[in-house]
């Protein structure tokens, strides 16, 4: 596990490009693992930045994403398909072909969630997947459980996470309260896994993630497992 604590939002999104931007030199056509959230807003307009001054090219690269709304569509602006789109997808030259959302819309979630994880594996696994962290601990949309879920699945919002979206929403009545996300296989067989926190919102729980037990109460305390983790914050986690 390696920590980097930076001094902004703005320097921990600068790192959190470095490492992607590494990623992409060394192996052009990376599988990357892409989050969505406020928290790599910051980091996707970075790459946009480099992609555009013409030092990062996307040509080759392909994406999955980690989790989407289940019956939202793709053009609807809280979608994490809207979201890609309009952060990173629609400003770099991927090809957008080589992208991949989870389809929240598909009528048999549970086979989109099998297709889903065999496209993974098809393609490789990932390269170097990209995560924030929710209040409780949740990454993806893997939420506090009493065990991990290692496929991607349908999930059911808790409280905290509707509330804690509910700022993108006109009223909380419009979150969607099912999603479906990558489970914690897929997570935890990406090669490298770049995990970025910011605000003193987040201090505690990623203390509790990194130096407490491994739990699904907390899912993101099983990174401790991997082999190969760096989380950027823009606070101590000491
Ligand atoms: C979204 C995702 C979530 C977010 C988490 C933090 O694709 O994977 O786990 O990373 O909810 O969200 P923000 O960055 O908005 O605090």
């Amino acid at each position: 596990m390696k920590f980097i604590v930076t001094k902004s939002y703005e320097e921990m999104s600068r790192k959190g490009a470095d490492l992607i931007g590494a990623q992409v030199l060394v192996k052009p056509n990376c599988l990357l693992g892409l989050a969505t959230g406020s928290t790599p807003i910051g980091l996707y307009a970075e790459l946009v930045r480099r992609n555009q001054e013409g030092s990062l090219d996307f040509s080759k690269v392909r994406s999955v994403n980690l989790d989407e709304y289940c019956g939202l569509s793709p053009e609807s602006d809280q979608s994490y398909h809207y979201f890609m789109n309009y952060h990173l997808f629609s400003k770099v030259n991927i090809p957008f072909e080589n992208t991949r959302v989870p389809n929240g819309l598909a009528e048999d979630l549970a086979q989109e969630g099998l297709a889903y994880d065999a496209y993974i594996a098809q393609q490789g696994g990932i390269d170097l997947q990209l995560l924030g962290i929710g209040h409780n601990g949740h990454i993806g949309f893997n939420e506090p459980d009493d065990v991990f879920t290692a496929a991607t699945h349908c999930v059911d919002l808790t409280e905290s996470t509707i509330t804690a979206n509910a700022r993108l929403f006109a009223s909380i009545d419009e979150v969607p309260t099912k999603a479906i996300t990558m489970g914690m296989r897929s997570i935890m067989a990406a090669k490298k896994i770049l995990l970025v926190a910011n605000g003193l919102g987040k201090q505690e729980i990623v203390k509790q993630a990194f130096f407490g037990p491994v739990t699904p109460k907390c899912p993101a305390s099983l990174l401790q497992l991997h082999p190969d983790v760096t989380v950027i914050t823009d606070f101590d986690v000491e």
